[in-house]
């Protein structure tokens, strides 16, 4: 009983056997059980399709599994519970997600605005409001984007905004699908140095990606999917990325083939 209890408390994801399919009879995940921990930076790694950004939807509650439990912050989390607008309110609080696509995410006309949006669907006053976005603004050096329009950013731009309109709720768990995708080695560095800060301060970090070198960079822990949609790998990030064999199984890396002459000649994409 007392084991139960510690486990519950620290765990702050957890997902018991569940069972999940888009479409009847086709099922993605079967009996699949994750634990997250409080203050874990934790990669999703594997190849298209594989079910890393389904698996976090389920985390961020925007799907359902039909089967097993998802329980968030120790409690079992239902599309009921989250039909419920307090309770939904407070669990998006609670659980940042920035999806892959800022364009899915970004609806005002003005950054400013942008941001300003959960803080005031939060019931703050308005000064309270200013506050917070004009500090946000400033942790994120995006001052000079507080009054153009999210529309006409450009695409690293926009997920710089779609970043802070999610931190500026200040989320214990954040959650980044494709975090760095299109993004120049500066802005990828910004969102590392970003990422790091926020889980040295104890924030909860889960992110996908097939980018080995941003998992290295963000993560201890990474969880490796197969093609088949099951658990491959839980373990050290750092380990996961010096196995090849692993790598290769997931499609995350691949051996490229060609002809020299008479010599057929093989290598892999990604050097070690
Ligand atoms: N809305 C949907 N309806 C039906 N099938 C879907 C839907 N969304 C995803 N799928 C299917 O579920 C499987 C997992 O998709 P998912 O988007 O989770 O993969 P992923 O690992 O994030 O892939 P990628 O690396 O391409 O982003 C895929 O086979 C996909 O075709
Ligand atoms: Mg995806």
């Amino acid at each position: 009983m007392i084991c139960e209890r510690l486990e519950l408390q620290m765990s702050i994801l957890a997902l018991d056997k569940i069972d999940f399919s888009y479409v009847k009879d086709e099922i993605l995940f079967r009996e699949f059980s994750l634990n997250i921990e409080a203050g874990e930076s934790v990669c999703l790694l594997g190849a298209n399709g594989s079910g890393k950004s389904t698996l976090l939807k389920i985390f961020c509650g925007l799907v359902f599994p039909s089967g097993g439990t998802y329980r968030a912050f120790g409690q079992e989390i239902t599309e009921n519970l989250l039909e419920d607008s307090r309770f939904a309110q407070r669990f998006h609080r609670r659980i940042g997600f920035i999806f892959q696509n800022s364009d899915a995410q970004l609806f005002t006309s003005r950054v400013w605005d942008e941001i300003a949006f959960g803080p005031l669907q939060m019931g703050l006053s308005q000064a309270e409001v200013k506050n917070r976005v004009d500090d946000i603004l400033a942790l994120l050096h995006l001052q000079n984007l507080a009054e153009r329009s999210p529309y006409r950013l450009s695409g690293g731009e926009k997920k710089k905004v779609a970043v802070a309109s999610t931190l500026v709720l200040n989320p214990e768990v954040l959650i980044l699908d494709e975090p760095t995708n299109g993004l120049d080695p500066k802005t990828q560095r910004w969102l590392v140095d970003v990422l790091l800060e926020l889980n040295n301060h104890g924030r909860t970090i889960i992110t996908s990606t097939h980018n080995l070198d941003l998992a290295h960079a963000i993560s201890r822990r990474a969880l490796v999917l197969s093609e088949e949609h099951r658990l491959i790998y839980d373990g050290s990030c750092q380990q996961a990325i010096a196995d090849k064999q692993l790598l290769m199984a997931a499609n995350l890396i691949d051996e490229y083939c060609h002809v020299h002459g008479e010599n057929q000649h093989s290598h892999l994409y990604k050097h070690s």
